[in-house]
This record gives structure tokens, C-alpha cells and sequence, in this order.
């Protein structure tokens, strides 16, 4: 299958497409094509140029619904079944409210990291790391940073692009493995976030590193 990207293409125009083409050529045998349902054998060139001209905040909605943003990057709440997430906070990272004592001493493990109850907060080896707020929030979101900033923290796991090592569990190293058009679709789709003021606490070394 032709895709720029390492993930399926988001498909749905060009199922509409294809369906409409197929209805098209075969109106006389009645066909039953809804858009939405049975995927007919779209050509692939029609495919290719459906995803092109589809709205990158619709592909970047799509990639980051599927890529499990949310599970970090959403302060979760108890549920019946366990934490989920708090949809009011979609995206906000780790709420600047919730004051965490020290984590606990695990010493050599071979458990080696610790979750805070909202999935938004880790510590470890590395130190303690808190999902970041994504929303464009003007003072506590990602407003300050450039598409450009957003492509180069994803390739090279660089903090803003150039400063400290993104910290784990981001997963930069496979993000980073996106083509440009779904990386900027990513980053137009989180512009398009209701803005949530929360500001995230500063990344802390483990202890005695600067
Ligand atoms: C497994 C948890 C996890 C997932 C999944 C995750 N993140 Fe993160 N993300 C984090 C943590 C933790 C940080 C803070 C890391 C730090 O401070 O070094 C972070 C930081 C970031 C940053 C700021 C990077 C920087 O330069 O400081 C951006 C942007 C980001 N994530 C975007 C995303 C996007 C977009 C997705 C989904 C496609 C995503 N994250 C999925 C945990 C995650």
C-alpha cells in the first residue's frame, strides 16, 4: 500500500471517492455503497491523492487519537475499571495543582520507576519527568513553539528542538519516525486544542545532577 507515512493511510475520502467512482461506472447494476461502509478496491492512485488533499488538522486529529497522546498527556481520574482519562483536561499535562511528594526509594529494582495516580507525572532512573501541557494556552501551553521546534524535538529528542534530552517516557525515538506532512499535521491539530492554563512543573534531575 502507498504510503508516505509508517502508519495506513487515513482513508476515509478516499473510501467516499472510490465508492463514488464505483457508483459512477456501475449505477445500472445497483450499487449499494454507503460512505462509511464496506471499503471497495479504491485504486491506489486516487487513494494517494484523496490523503493529500485531506485537512491536516482531520489527519492530525486522526494520528494523535490513535497514537495515545492522551495516555500521558491527560491528567486521568479513578474510574470503575481503573484511571481514565479526564476529558475536561484533554491534553493539558500534568496538572500544575496536584503536589507530589518525593517518590519512593525502589533502590537497585528490579522495579526502577514510579507513576503518579494521574499517568502524568514518572519518576526514575532519569529523574522525574511531567507530561507537558499541549494545548495552545498562551503562557502555559505550546503557543511559544514553532512547527519547526515541534518537528525537531520529535527527530531528535532534544527539549524545544535544541536544549536537554527529552526524558523518558515520551516516546520521541518513534514519533520521530513520522514524515513531515503527518508530524505538521500533528502539530495543526494540537493549535486547534481549547487552550487549558496549566503549567506543567519543570523537569528535576535525579538528584545530585545538574
Ligand atoms: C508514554 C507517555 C507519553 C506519550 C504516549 C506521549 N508523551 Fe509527550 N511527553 C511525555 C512526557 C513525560 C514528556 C515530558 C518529557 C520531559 O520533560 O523531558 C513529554 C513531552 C512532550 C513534548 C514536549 C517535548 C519538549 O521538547 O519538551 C511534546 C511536544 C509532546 N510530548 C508531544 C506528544 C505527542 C504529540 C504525543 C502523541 C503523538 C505524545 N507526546 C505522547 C510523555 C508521553
Amino acid at each position: 500500500m502507498p504510503s508516505k507515512a509508517g502508519l495506513p493511510p487515513f482513508r476515509p475520502l478516499a473510501v467516499v471517492a472510490g465508492a463514488a467512482v464505483l457508483c459512477a461506472v456501475a449505477l445500472i447494476a445497483g450499487c449499494q455503497s454507503q460512505p462509511g461502509g464496506e471499503t471497495p478496491q479504491s485504486g491506489a492512485p486516487a487513494e494517494t491523492t484523496a490523503a493529500a488533499a485531506l485537512d491536516p488538522v482531520a489527519r492530525g486529529q486522526y494520528l494523535v487519537n490513535a497514537m495515545g497522546c492522551d495516555d500521558c498527556h491527560t491528567p486521568h481520574k479513578p474510574g470503575p475499571n481503573g484511571p481514565e482519562p479526564d476529558l475536561e483536561r484533554r491534553l493539558s499535562g500534568h496538572p500544575a495543582a496536584v503536589a507530589l511528594p518525593p517518590p519512593p526509594a525502589l533502590g537497585d529494582g528490579p522495579w526502577i520507576a514510579s507513576v503518579a495516580g494521574t499517568l502524568t507525572a514518572y519518576a526514575g532512573p532519569w529523574g522525574i519527568s511531567y507530561a507537558s501541557n499541549l494545548t495552545p494556552h498562551e503562557t502555559t501551553g505550546l503557543t511559544a513553539w514553532t512547527e519547526e521546534m515541534f518537528l525537531q524535538a520529535m527527530r531528535t529528542g532534544r527539549h524545544m528542538g535544541t536544549s536537554r534530552p527529552i526524558m523518558p517516557p515520551m516516546p520521541w525515538r518513534y514519533y520521530g519516525r513520522l514524515n513531515d506532512d503527518d508530524l505538521k499535521a500533528i502539530f495543526a491539530y494540537l493549535r486547534t486544542l481549547p487552550p487549558i492554563e496549566n503549567r506543567v512543573p519543570e523537569y528535576a534531575p535525579p538528584a545530585g545532577i545538574e
